[in-house]
């Protein structure tokens, strides 16, 4: 077999190019299973990609009209109609502007009382939805995929997790004030992430370079959370240049995509 890194990387040159790229892959997966299940992150690093994906709608190449989405987390205590909620988010920067079915898109409640059961209840739907098929994820400066901070269990499922000091500072450019920045969340486990059939991270810029190394080619431990995706057996990373600068094998990475990209034209 050509390609047998652990984990697909694909360099691009800037974050429009990680954004055209991703959603292009994105579209690939649902052309190929129109039915396909999502999890869908928020942040700053998908919001060029789903701009691409709503362009890709409105130019008839998608539809989204049989898909199904499961947010990756939220904030506890942020109500739906919250601007800074994660539901509020996904459904202005890309539900609301696509074919996606509302009955087929599925929230963390944030505004839960009680929250073990509303993770349950998360997790039921995942799996009676037929289980998770692409999740997208952005990746945290401490590691952190979907909301599972440093240390957290690499088995774990969904459920409450406390926001670690880095990411309430990095989030806290989102609030007027940083004391309004949640502390709390609900997020998929990595035990979840890791169940799905494929996954796809994206990074972007000089800030996130240390943690891609880390995640790609550092070794595997619950103090980067990401770095367990080297365990699964299809992931695929789509950086830009400043972000891939720490990567020590990126000419491999280079090169096994030019050997990939020969294959598929002969
Ligand atoms: C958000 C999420 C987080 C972000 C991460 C990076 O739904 O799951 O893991 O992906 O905090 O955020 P940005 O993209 O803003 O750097």
């Amino acid at each position: 077999m050509l390609y047998y890194c652990a984990v697909r990387v694909i360099l691009v040159r800037d974050y429009d190019q990680v954004s055209v790229r991703a959603a292009q892959f994105v579209a690939d997966e649902i052309k190929k299973n129109p039915s396909l299940v999502l999890g869908l992150p928020t942040g700053s690093t998908p919001v060029g990609m789903y701009k691409e994906l709503v362009k890709l709608f409105q130019s008839g190449t998608i539809s989204f009209k049989k898909a199904s989405a499961f947010q990756l987390d939220e904030y506890v205590g942020l109500a739906p109609d919250h601007p800074q909620s994660y539901q509020f988010f996904l459904k202005d920067h890309f539900l609301d502007n696509v074919d996606f079915p509302a009955s087929n898109a599925h929230f963390l409640d944030g505004m839960s009382q009680d929250i073990p059961k509303t993770c349950d209840i998360y997790e039921t739907s995942i799996r009676k939805s037929g289980g998770l098929g692409l999740v997208i994820l952005g990746i945290g400066r401490d590691g952190h995929i979907a909301f599972n901070e440093p240390g957290s269990s690499l088995s774990s499922r969904t459920r409450l997790k406390t926001l670690d000091h880095t990411t309430i500072r990095d989030n806290a450019r989102f609030f007027d004030q940083p004391e309004d920045v949640p502390k709390f969340a609900v997020t998929m486990g990595v035990g979840t992430i890791m169940d799905s059939k494929m996954v796809l991270l994206l990074a972007s810029g000089r800030n996130k370079a240390q943690v891609v190394s880390d995640v790609v080619e550092g070794p595997m431990t619950a103090m980067v959370t990401g770095s367990i995706l080297q365990m699964h057996p299809k992931v695929t990373v789509i950086i830009d240049g400043e972000a891939a600068t720490r990567l020590r094998r990126l000419d491999y990475y280079t090169k096994v995509e030019e050997m990939w990209d020969e294959k598929l034209s002969v």
